[in-house]
């Protein structure tokens, strides 16, 4: 499945850089968000996920993010998610860059993991800007969080559609994207910007680019290698191999 250059390159490189999507955390049950099953066939998240939402619709809003965030409460990492975690402790220079908002990768034991949609699990304040753990506040009256230091309202620390990623976290992934020697594209779709344009900034910049994906993706021709199949299967396999050949 993998072929020799892969392995090579994998033993003898000192930066390796993971991008994640949806995908990842299929295995553990979070929905993706694109195709069947996926979390917009049920919700229509485009005008759900949205700063109008929030500021229009406050109590349906905060609905479906307390839905999402109790969902995932229960949800556990998969295989896919704990072989990152040994990738992270085999390699020298190893940077995560997720979409995922789960805080899977996280829970599974991942270190150096760039959140560029944010975590769920996290909430702000809009008018001080105070940062705290949602679970803070299971206890308000009509379902919207407010701010324990100056009443503001509280909402999730995600991107939410048409708003910008954060600079800080953007600049750090193109940094690492553009200085790696092998660079992953595991379980999304390539399809949203500017995580999308990650793999081709690593790419152009002589990274040996891979992508792990159960469908071809616009990212497929590109990549240098792209593995048909299940994360949850593949990376555990491919942790074993580079273990075997240390
Ligand atoms: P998508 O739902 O667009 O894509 C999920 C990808 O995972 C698809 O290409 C599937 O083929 C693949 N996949 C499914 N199961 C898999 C498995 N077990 N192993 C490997 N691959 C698998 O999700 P993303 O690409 O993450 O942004 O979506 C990107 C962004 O779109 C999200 O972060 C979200 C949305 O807009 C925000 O919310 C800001």
């Amino acid at each position: 499945m993998f072929s020799k250059k892969l392995i090579q390159r994998l033993n003898h490189s000192s930066s390796v850089v993971v991008l994640t999507g949806a995908g990842i955390s299929a295995e553990s049950g979070v929905p993706t968000f694109r195709g069947k099953d996926g979390l917009w066939e049920n919700y229509n998240v485009q005008e759900l996920a949205t700063p109008e939402a929030f500021n229009e619709n406050r109590e349906t809003f905060w609905k479906f993010y307390n839905w999402r965030r109790k969902l995932l409460n229960d949800i556990k990492p998969n295989l896919g998610h704990y072989a990152l975690v040994d990738l992270e402790n085999f390699l020298s220079d190893f940077t995560l860059i997720t979409q995922n908002v789960d805080n899977l990768h996280q829970k599974a034991g991942s270190k150096n993991v760039i959140e560029l949609h944010g975590n769920i699990t996290h909430t702000y304040c809009i008018d001080c800007n105070f940062r705290t753990n949602r679970d803070e506040f299971e206890d308000e009256v009509d379902g919207i969080p407010r701010c324990p230091e100056c009443n503001g309202y509280m909402r999730p620390d995600v991107v939410l559609f048409g708003e910008t990623l954060d600079p800080e976290c953007l600049t750090k992934a193109q940094e690492a994207s553009a200085t790696c020697e092998v660079f992953f594209s595991i379980g999304t779709s390539s399809l949203v910007e500017p995580a999308a344009s990650l793999p081709y900034v690593a790419k152009g910049n002589g990274a040996y680019l891979v992508e792990i994906n159960t469908e071809q993706t616009p990212l497929s021709v590109t990549a240098d290698e792209a593995l048909l199949g299940k994360s949850g299967k593949i990376l555990p396999l491919l942790v074993m191999i580079l273990d075997r050949f240390r």
